[in-house]
């Protein structure tokens, strides 16, 4: 049993970017690679757990043993996300884009001399938040919170705004994204713990290991 704490349990990983279709040849994306969730996924199935991981569009392997749904916008993750449930516990660590465009154009949009076609934005859902106000949410609800400056505080704040348990905050100022490290903050309601730099997959194993204890006090 000990070194499979997660047995028995469903964890719900989300990852990478999320593209959001402007026309059928352009998209709003971001620069997130996926690894830091990819990583995480693999740790919960190595830990024992059941695992839906909900990919947006990344270039990695799935890791053995988990469940993976690819989705391209972030309407199409709320969706999958909301499908996965129930699950013990979520950890979202996608990129979900904040905007994407407001009307898709069917047709591909023409350059049009000197007029720049106009690009209206709306705002997409929060998946996490949603996710955390559901009244069958799992039990844990964790969030990631790239920053760039006020890293802890930001997402001190932000953990309460979404109403997630824990928060794990990274300051991306760096070369983070697509990168192999990660210098992470776990942020919960009793407190902060400050993680030394580490490698991503190190990063997903003490995280999984936290996660492994906080389910294992019912
Ligand atoms: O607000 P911000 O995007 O920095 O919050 C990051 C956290 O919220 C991450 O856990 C991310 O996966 C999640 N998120 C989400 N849906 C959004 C935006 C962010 O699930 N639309």
């Amino acid at each position: 049993v000990q070194h499979r704490p997660l047995f028995g349990r469903h964890i719900l990983v989300t990852a990478g970017p999320t593209h959001e279709p402007i026309d059928p040849v352009r998209y709003i994306a971001n620069r997130s690679s996926g690894k830091q969730g990819f990583a995480i996924a693999e740790a919960a199935a190595a830990a024992g757990a059941r695992v839906t991981l909900v990919a947006g569009p990344v270039t990695l392997a799935t890791p053995p043993g988990v469940d993976r749904i690819d989705v391209e916008s972030a309407r199409e993750m709320a969706d999958a996300v909301a499908a996965a449930l129930p699950a013990d516990a979520a950890v979202m660590v996608a990129a979900v884009a904040d905007w994407r465009a407001r009307d898709y154009a069917a047709d591909k949009i023409k350059k049009d001399g000197g007029q720049l076609a106009p690009l209206p934005l709306a705002e997409n859902p929060d998946i996490l938040a949603t996710l955390a106000a559901r009244p069958d949410r799992p039990r844990l609800v964790v969030g990631f919170a790239a920053e760039t400056s006020d890293v802890v505080a930001h997402a001190m704040a932000k953990r309460v705004r979404k109403g997630a348990d824990w928060i794990v905050a990274n300051d991306v100022s760096g070369d983070v994204m697509g990168g192999a490290d990660n210098t992470v903050h776990l942020i919960r309601a009793d407190g902060v713990e400050n993680w030394p730099t580490l490698s991503k997959a190190d990063v997903a194993r003490r995280l999984i290991e936290h996660i492994g204890e906080e389910l294992a006090n019912d």
